[in-house]
């Protein structure tokens, strides 16, 4: 299709008409909405690969510049080959200029900037320096090109118009030889990130300009636009790598696939996903090294670091088990790739972290072996390192965006000539409206249930799931589908005696596997109110999501209509019973914060461990479980849902969850974030504290509702006076203010008044730090002293943690299941099944 250039002022619509046009025939991967390509300084169109540049060649109505200034470098200079039609053209700016495209579609878009310097007349653009804004945002302050380039920002606008200003510097002048605007698909970019250092969230990505900083194909070759559905450049990482021969190639590309909710082809393309560089440990297995990626910063900035993962290099799940290093920090400690994804291999993966501000002007990237390991071996996919804005709002120096005088817009117009445009208005409207209908369709499927035929399923062979995984069936849960008779077995065929509790799904049941390995077996009820759905909640979030603080499943039986889920025995039962309303031993101060902390990291891994948040929705002390150890695990995610949309900040549903833990907010608006399991965990935090029912009609009436009780002394102060007596005088007042403050955040009305559990983590860990400094220091010394003391400590602990995995300075202490892999005890259990 072909656009040209015409002095127009009523053909507005037409642009759309074309838009669509253009977007209901090729509509193959992601249909930008908005998409301008603009060949600057041009007087004609130049194609490259599948994308038409429009020549800007006369004052348009997308531009106002003082003075039209036209350079070409007649191709006598030498340009780079890929884009030179691109590069052979600019536009020069002697003043202060703006582009102004009008945005149909808010959300994220790129700009691209192409800049090649080469002289014309007498303007010699190696000398040129120049400020850029999108809108306020700077994008490049006191920029002077050298070489030829390609900056790609990407930023979130509103729809209306999208000003980007061009201002020389004093005495020079700025120029630019071609530009793109094209929509962003809104989940490109997630709404946060967990940050390392110190561990927390970084909230509000959305909202953030970035700027592509690096962007590499693992051991493989450059991606150019043409094949990537975004029109990105992925380079090859062998300049990046500090030591080559520490690593290797390997590629599988064919083998690549796409999980349901995670990673698309937008996400990365399958060339990407399907080449890696990998630890080279072939021959030694007593390897121990990193492989090191070093690219250059810029000081004073955060940077939002995507790294890509696909095991396209392991035959059989539980392989391959390495690190993760950005700069010294271990930001995934144990990955293992396939259990992402039910022992299946090659399916897509990423994960998102913010750095702190950075201090040096180099980044590492590093990936090495895990204790865990059977074998040392290591791989990554792909890399993306983005530049965020500063508090300034600006990706570069200080710049200040030029004022312009009000003026009469000029009017001109794209307009096709190559469609009649009536002809045109009825054919688009009818692809539109089916391209509209197809994509509703589309939307309408990828609603993912994972399915799971309750009636179905009797005689399942229970080996060869492995080796399906590159072939991938949909029906990959299958791997964890146990006989019913071996769930009769191992629980003296559901012995009302082994009866371990009751809940609205139905009874829980103790269990001895036959291989030892002990069991709780939850009965669904079949005529039970929280049926199915929630069934199939259970085993998908338990089966994406597994860490040492959430209660892992070992599998579930469909035969007979039955919904029974298997999980690992929790010896020492719910937090509850531990509080009050049984004979329990009293726990102590510290136990009690060590719980909370280890329940608020499984929270937290829940709420930021996966490309889209998950809603607990029924956080309370009953769903907290002990184990042996008396270490913290999260159950119960029949009523979880997957978090807020990009561009969402709620997902609205009907109210659910229990009484007394109800986030206020929620409940008046139906409306759930992450914020609701905040809440519901402050409520548990001041039960921990008091030891007492949520809600105790019993009580006097002011007294009824914890959450309401507490608050009223947290808030004069005086917390102290309704703790569990079993901890009168055993709290450090440090310790208890630093409680009381987090749990009262919690409660907070509003949710975007709470911190996220990352926080809520953080002031946990502190306030057992403070409980155990006061203990080693003089007594007599102050509070102040105490938490100067502290710092280094509390330093240190800031390096481990990366909110997504295993805490690394719990490791060593108590080991527990949670270096047993799910499908590893599948394994097991298989085997063992088979003698
Ligand atoms: C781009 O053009 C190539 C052929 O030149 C074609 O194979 C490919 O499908 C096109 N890509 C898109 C995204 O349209
Ligand atoms: C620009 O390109 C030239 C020639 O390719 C090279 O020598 C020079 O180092 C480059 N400069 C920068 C700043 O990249
Ligand atoms: C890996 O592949 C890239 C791109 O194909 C190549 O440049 C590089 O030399 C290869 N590295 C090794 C160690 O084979
Ligand atoms: C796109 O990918 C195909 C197949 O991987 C390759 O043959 C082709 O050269 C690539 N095109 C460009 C422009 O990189
Ligand atoms: C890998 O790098 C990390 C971070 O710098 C470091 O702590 C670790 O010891 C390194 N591992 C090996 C085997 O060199
Ligand atoms: C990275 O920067 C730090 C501080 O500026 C410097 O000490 C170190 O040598 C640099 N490392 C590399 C590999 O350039
Ligand atoms: C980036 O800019 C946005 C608004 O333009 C601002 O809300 C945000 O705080 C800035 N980022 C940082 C890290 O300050």
């Amino acid at each position: 299709m072909r656009f040209v250039m015409m002095d127009c002022g009523v053909l507005r619509f037409s642009i759309w008409v074309l838009l669509v046009l253009n977007l209901a025939c090729c509509s193959r991967g992601f249909d930008p909405v908005d998409q301008y390509y603009i060949n600057c300084g041009s007087s004609s169109d130049v194609v490259v690969g599948n994308v038409t540049y429009v020549a800007d060649k006369s004052a348009s109505r997308l531009l106002s510049t003082p003075q039209d200034i036209l350079a070409d470098s007649k191709l006598n200079s030498i340009t780079p080959s890929e884009n030179s039609q691109l590069f052979s053209t600019a536009r020069i700016f002697t003043g202060p200029s703006r582009y102004t495209f009008s945005i149909k579609q808010g959300g994220r878009h790129w700009i691209r900037l192409y800049f090649y310097p080469f002289v014309y007349q007498s303007y010699d653009m190696n000398s040129a320096s120049f400020s850029v804004f999108s809108q306020k945002t700077t994008l490049l302050s006191d920029f002077s090109p050298r070489n030829a380039s390609v900056r790609e920002y990407s930023v979130n606008v509103g729809s209306g118009d999208l000003v980007i200003t061009f201002s020389p510097k004093a005495n020079s002048f700025a120029y630019v030889n071609a530009m793109e605007v094209v929509s962003v698909p809104d989940a490109l970019i997630d709404h946060d990130a967990p940050l390392f250092n110190p561990p927390g969230t970084f909230n509000g990505l959305v909202t953030q300009a970035l700027e592509t900083v690096a962007r590499v194909n693992m051991g493989g070759p450059l991606v150019s636009p043409v094949n990537d559905t975004l029109g990105r450049t992925w380079v090859s990482d062998s300049s990046f790598l500090l030591q080559s021969n520490v690593a290797t190639n390997a590629s599988n590309i064919p083998a690549v696939r796409y999980p349901q909710g995670g990673a698309t082809s937008d996400t990365a393309p399958q060339t990407v996903y399907g080449t890696c560089t990998r630890m080279n440990s072939a021959d030694d297995p007593n390897s121990n090294f990193n492989v090191t990626w070093g690219f250059k910063v810029e000081p004073g900035f955060q940077y939002l670091i995507r790294l890509h993962f696909c095991d396209i290099v392991s035959t059989s799940a539980n392989q391959l088990v390495f690190n993760v290093y950005i700069g010294t920090f271990l930001v995934a400690p144990d990955l293992e790739l396939s259990a992402k994804f039910f022992g299946r291999l090659a399916t897509a993966y990423y994960m998102d972290f913010v750095t702190p501000t950075m201090d040096r002007n180099n980044l590492t990237v590093s990936i090495g072996p895990s204790p865990r390991s059977a074998y040392p071996d290591a791989i990554l996919n792909g890399l993306e390192i983005m530049k965020m804005n500063n508090s300034k709002d600006s990706l570069a120096g200080e710049s200040i965006l030029p004022r312009f005088p009000r003026s009469k817009k000029n009017v001109g117009m794209i307009v096709g000539i190559s469609v009649g445009v009536s002809l045109a208005l009825i054919v688009v409207g009818v692809l539109f409206f089916v391209h509209r209908r197809r994509k509703q369709e589309q939307l309408a499927h990828s609603k993912t249930w994972i399915p799971i035929s309750i009636n179905g399923g009797t005689s399942h062979t229970m080996g060869s799931k492995y080796s399906t995984a590159t072939t991938g069936s949909i029906n990959s849960n299958l791997s964890y589908r146990i006989p019913f008779a071996a769930v009769q077995e191992a629980t003296n065929n559901f012995d009302e005696s082994w009866v371990i509790g009751i809940g609205g799904f139905g009874k829980v049941y103790k269990g001895v596997l036959n291989d030892g390995t002990k069991v709780a077996v939850k009965r669904g009820n079949p005529k039970s109110q929280q049926g199915l759905a929630e069934f199939r909640t259970e085993i998908e979030m338990l089966s994406q999501f597994r860490h040492r603080h959430l209660v892992s499943l070992i599998g579930y039986c469909d035969e007979k209509n039955e919904m029974i889920l298997v999980y690992e025995y929790m010896e020492n039962g719910t937090l509850k019973s531990h509080l009050y309303g049984s004979n329990l031993p009293s726990l102590g101060w510290k136990e009690r914060l060590e719980i909370c902390i280890g329940a608020a990291r499984g929270l937290h891994y829940l709420h930021t461990g996966y490309a889209k948040a998950v809603i607990h929705r029924d956080v309370k002390s009953a769903n907290i479980l002990l184990d042996e150890n008396l270490m913290a695990k999260v159950a119960d995610f029949g009523l979880s849902k997957t978090g807020p949309e990009i561009d969402q900040t709620h997902v609205s549903t009907a109210v659910k969850g229990s009484f007394g833990y109800l986030d206020p907010e929620y409940f008046r608006r139906q409306q759930l974030t992450e914020k609701s399991d905040v809440y519901s965990f402050g409520v548990v935090l001041f039960e921990v504290l008091c030891a007492r029912p949520v809600i105790d009609p019993s009580l006097p009436r002011e007294m009824v509702n914890l959450a309401e009780w507490a608050m009223k002394w947290q808030k004069k102060g005086q917390l102290d006076q309704i703790i569990d007596p079993n901890l009168a005088g055993k709290i450090k007042p440090d310790s208890l203010r630093k409680y009381g403050e987090t749990a009262e955040k919690c409660l907070a009305d509003f949710g975007v008044d709470r911190p996220s559990m990352g926080d809520v983590l953080w002031n946990l860990e502190y306030a057992l730090q403070l409980q155990e400094a006061v203990v080693h220091n003089d007594p007599e010394e102050n509070s102040t002293n105490v938490i100067g003391q502290l710092s280094p400590q509390v330093g240190e602990f800031n390096n481990v943690d990366t909110s997504n995995s295993v805490a690394g300075f719990e490791t060593s202490s108590v080991d527990d299941l949670s270096g047993v892999s799910m499908s590893r005890v599948f394994s097991q259990l298989v085997k063992s099944e088979g003698r």
